[in-house]
């Protein structure tokens, strides 16, 4: 009896610290930010289609490709590099942070893509056993923190980038999630479904 006591105790402590930790601190992540603005943007917001916007992104989200870009997990020449000297508390500061920033508003350059790309983020594709990307990106591409990433707003050209690299497997970092979807969709769909995602907010 006592000893189930005194682990429910144990237990409750190391829930405790452990939201503590994963809570991340954004005045100290704001500090190390500085050296990520460059491409990331002053406020989260990038320039270059290609540089995904961290604003408004989950933080467990963002301090996990942090530890998958040092560990070698996910592969970026230049994020590995960044990555490299982060610390474990310094990834969730960060990821906090970015995820208090104000998301991006995006749009979708051709309407008809976009169109397209809508049918299958909401209603997925049965016959190729695709689910509707909704369930975990949520409706208005939010996503469901801090596993599933927001998608809202994100520059077309980078998604586009990554369900690719999902597809050919070169991003693995996903826990077969992301993959197993993405191998089954064609380039068009997948262009389509970027340009979607784009101005969905
Ligand atoms: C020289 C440009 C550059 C700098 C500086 C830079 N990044 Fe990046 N970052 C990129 C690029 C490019 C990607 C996309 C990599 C890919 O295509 O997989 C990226 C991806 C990311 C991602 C993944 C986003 C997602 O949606 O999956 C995170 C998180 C990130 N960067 C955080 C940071 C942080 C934090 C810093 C500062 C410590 C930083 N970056 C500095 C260029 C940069
Ligand atoms: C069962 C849940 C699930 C479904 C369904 C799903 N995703 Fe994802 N998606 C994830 C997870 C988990 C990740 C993050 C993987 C990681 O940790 O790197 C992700 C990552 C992504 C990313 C990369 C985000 C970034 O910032 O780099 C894109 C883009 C994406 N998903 C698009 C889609 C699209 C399009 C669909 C529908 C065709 C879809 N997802 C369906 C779970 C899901």
């Amino acid at each position: 009896m006592k000893k189930a006591v005194i682990s429910i105790f144990v237990l409750f402590f190391a829930l405790l610290m452990g939201s503590a930790q994963a809570a991340g601190n954004a005045a100290k992540g704001k500090e190390k930010a500085g050296m990520c603005m460059g491409c990331h943007g002053a406020q989260g917001v990038s320039s270059n289609p290609l540089w995904p916007h961290l604003a408004g992104q989950s933080a467990g989200y963002i301090a996990k490709q942090l530890a998958d870009f040092k560990s070698g997990i996910r592969k970026d020449p230049t994020m590995s590099a960044m990555a490299a000297g982060l610390s474990q508390a310094d990834m969730e500061n960060l990821g906090a942070y970015y995820s208090e920033l104000k998301p991006a508003q995006g749009a979708a350059s051709s309407e008809k893509l976009a169109q397209q790309g809508e049918r299958m983020y909401r209603g997925g594709k049965a016959e190729m056993g695709i689910s509707a990307c909704m369930s975990c990106h949520g409706p208005s591409g939010k996503g469901i923190p801090p596993r599933f990433p927001s998608v809202s707003g994100q520059q077309a050209a980078y998604a586009e980038k990554q369900l690719l690299a999902f597809k050919t497997g070169s991003r693995s970092n996903d826990d077969e999630i992301m993959t197993r979807i993405a191998f089954r969709m064609s380039e068009a769909e997948i262009k389509a479904i970027a340009e979607y995602m784009a101005g969905l907010h």
